[in-house]
């Protein structure tokens, strides 16, 4: 409904003084404020200066700006994420809208990674990737805030360690057992990788933070506070079985494809930049991370990550 500009002067009124603001200091601003155009308000041009190679070679530039879209993309399901988290009078439909907006950013990188796996030259790649070391996509954190997000630690926890961990466990303990550690630390003699070390030199106290934060707001423990009948929505079950194979075995799936044909040319396995024992550790069948398992059946469990 169109206001009078009497209404419109009102409320700005009401607005600046219930704000101990003059409201015609304000309302004088205006005249002089500059119009917005796109570039100001889309700040394209902070954006478009952070794409910075560390080579001459032309594809390591389609390699850094792909992650830089990821990350954009991440930080959109971040904040999908927090509407639900932070939600307490969630309705069905609501929260069914808000993982099909996750899933759709995430079904789009998984088909994207074509972006990858044929965007580039195995030999340039080969050959840029050598200034990365020992830098890897394992050290995004919005991805590792993603599944705090998502679900209850223990469904993180390496699945060697899970019967050991409960809700009374101490988060630092629990941290040190999720899935990720087994890329990046010597089995027997337990040091971290310089992968790890440095990651969690920067993070590892945000983790364990966003752990704490997410125990009882994460996806699935708000999907599990929901009364029955509303966890029994098909549109939500949907919605929260297409956000889990989407993120956990279609992803995951993209992402190893892309990485064979970079670090296995020709059948010869090339290490990763991050030092990881990527065939077996990349692989959903190896991982077996998934976010809602009481939505899956035994059958399902068993079989995930198989034929894909
Ligand atoms: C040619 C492209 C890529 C290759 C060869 C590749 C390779 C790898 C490898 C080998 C790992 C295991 C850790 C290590 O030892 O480094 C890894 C982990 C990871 N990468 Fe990539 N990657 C590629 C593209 C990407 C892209 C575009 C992203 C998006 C941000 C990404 C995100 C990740 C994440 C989140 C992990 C950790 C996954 C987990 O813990 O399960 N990678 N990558």
């Amino acid at each position: 409904m169109k206001q009078s500009t009497e209404e419109l002067v009102k409320r700005i009124e009401e607005k600046f003084e219930a704000i101990d603001q003059n409201p015609e200091t304000h309302l004088e601003g205006l005249v002089w404020a500059k119009p917005i155009t796109y570039w100001d308000y889309i700040q394209t041009d902070a954006l478009l200066a952070l794409q910075t190679q560390r080579t001459t070679l032309p594809d390591e530039m389609v390699f850094v700006m792909y992650h830089q879209i990821n990350e954009l993309l991440f930080k959109m399901m971040l904040w999908e994420a927090e509407q639900v988290t932070k939600n307490n009078e969630l309705t069905a439909p609501f929260f069914a809208e808000k993982l099909d907006r996750i899933s759709r950013y995430f079904d789009m990188l998984a088909s994207s990674f074509s972006i990858m796996q044929n965007g580039m030259e195995t030999e340039q790649y080969l050959k840029f990737r050598n200034t990365l070391t020992p830098a890897s996509g394992f050290q995004s954190a919005q991805y590792r805030l993603i599944e705090f997000a998502s679900t209850d630690t223990i469904n993180l926890i390496d699945f060697r360690f899970r019967a050991t961990i409960d809700r009374n466990t101490p988060i630092e303990h629990a941290y040190e057992h999720l899935y990720w550690h087994a890329a990046g630390k010597d089995h027997k003699t337990g040091k971290k990788s310089t992968l790890i070390r440095l990651f969690e030199e920067k993070y590892k106290e945000l983790f364990l933070r966003k752990m704490e934060e997410y125990n009882t707001t994460n996806l699935y423990a708000k999907f599990k506070s929901l009364p029955k009948e509303t966890q029994e929505d098909p549109i939500l079950v949907k919605a929260m079985r297409h956000y889990d194979y989407t993120v956990n075995v279609t992803w995951v799936m993209a992402h190893y494809h892309a990485a064979a044909k970079y670090l296995q040319p020709e059948g010869e396995i090339v290490e990763a930049t991050g030092g990881s024992d990527w065939r077996k550790y990349m692989h959903p069948r190896y991982q077996r991370r998934i976010f809602f398992p009481e939505l899956w059946s035994e059958e399902e469990i068993k079989n995930w990550g198989e034929n894909c």
